[in-house]
């Protein structure tokens, strides 16, 4: 038998994406066979179709995929057939420090990912999805919602009263969004647009900038916090926000380096550095162990991903149009049938 599958060729790029199928594998002693139902697009998703960052060898995109349990091996007791499970961005990072470098065992990408109708994995692949989420809401959660969870509640320990900076609307600013939120901080967030300033806004933030209007939006953050600074910054941009990050950051603040959405190289100032004390984390989405402490939180909150759009796998190519044409807040997701 054989399952339907996006295949992206070498180098990527739109033009090599196409339709194809793989072989259905059973499962060995400690894995299941998932019927997958959804994905949602991610920036390094993107990176991999669209070719900035393309596979070396043929490859099957995505790293974020939903869906239910339809076969397990023998020894597996963690899932039956019947659950409802989601993706993990790193399968063989399970618990405390990062064990890896890079992307090499990351589905979608050094591995085959789950733009496919079922796939036969290692259980440490999945973990259980919230329950009474749809697979669409599952898919929105192993890369974006864990970069923000990992941020916010590991790297950091974020707590109720201190103030949070998100940037722009992508998935991983709202996620961060939600969660802080969720947990009783301020959110000062940002956007390059007056209308989804004003969905911010509806979604809770308790203070909002554009980020275009006003490029010194650090001193803004200062102004919104009586010169204080924030506890937290999530960086998504990088080269060119990274200094207003800084700029927004308390003494002793917290800036999560997330995102290089404005490139990967650029000057760094090493004087407010140091008199802000400030730390610096590196991220790269999080752990198995982190993921199942989300969905718990997610669970006990009856927190809800935003999502954009929902498209059929077969129009993933316009989907990436969509992701890059910066036009979305929140998660686009596909629908696998
Ligand atoms: N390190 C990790 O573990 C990790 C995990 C996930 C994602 N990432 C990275 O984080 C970044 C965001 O990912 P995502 O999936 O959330 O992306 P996304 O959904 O595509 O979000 C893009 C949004 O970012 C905002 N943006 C763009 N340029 C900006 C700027 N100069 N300043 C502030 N906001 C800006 C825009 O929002 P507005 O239109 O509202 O301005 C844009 O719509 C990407 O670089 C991605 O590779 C890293």
């Amino acid at each position: 038998m054989e399952h339907q599958a996006i295949i992206v060729g070498p180098g990527g790029g739109y033009h090599q994406v196409t339709l194809g199928s793989r072989p259905a594998q059973p499962p060995g002693p400690n894995e299941i066979t998932v019927k997958l139902y959804a994905n949602s697009l991610n920036y390094h998703d993107f990176s991999v179709v669209s070719g900035i960052m393309g596979p070396v060898e043929s490859r099957i995109p995505m790293a974020d995929g939903a869906g239910e349990v339809i076969d397990r091996g023998r020894e597996v007791t963690e899932f039956k057939v019947g659950d409802r499970v989601v993706s993990t961005f790193f399968p063989k990072w399970i618990a405390g420090e990062p064990t890896g470098n890079g992307f090499s065992q990351v589905p979608g990408d050094g591995i085959d990912g789950y733009a496919r109708s079922a796939v036969t994995g290692p259980i440490t692949a999945f973990t259980h999805a919230p329950k009474n989420w749809t697979h669409h809401e599952a898919a929105t959660l192993p890369t974006a919602a864990l970069t923000a969870w990992k941020s916010l509640m590991v790297d950091d320990h974020l707590q109720p009263g201190q103030t949070v900076v998100t940037q722009g609307t992508g998935g991983v600013s709202l996620f961060a969004l939600q969660f802080a939120k969720m947990v009783g901080a301020t959110v000062i967030a940002t956007s390059s647009s007056e209308q989804k300033l004003d969905r911010l806004k509806a979604m809770g933030a308790d203070h909002v900038i554009n980020y275009t209007r006003n490029p010194n939006w650090g001193s803004a953050v200062l102004d919104l916090t009586h010169g204080l600074g924030a506890d937290h910054i999530l960086d998504v941009g990088g080269p060119a926000t990274l200094r207003e990050s800084m700029t927004a950051a308390r003494v002793g603040g917290h800036i999560a380096l997330i995102g290089i959405l404005t490139g990967t190289h650029g000057e760094f100032s090493f004087i407010p550095a140091l008199l802000k004390q400030l730390r610096f984390q590196g991220v790269l989405v999080g752990n198995r162990s982190q993921q199942q402490d989300m969905i718990r939180a997610i669970e006990a909150n009856d927190l809800r991903p935003i999502i954009e759009r929902i498209y059929p796998l077969k129009d993933i190519v316009e989907a990436f149009k969509h992701l890059e044409s910066q036009a979305h807040v929140g998660k686009i997701v596909l629908d696998i049938p």
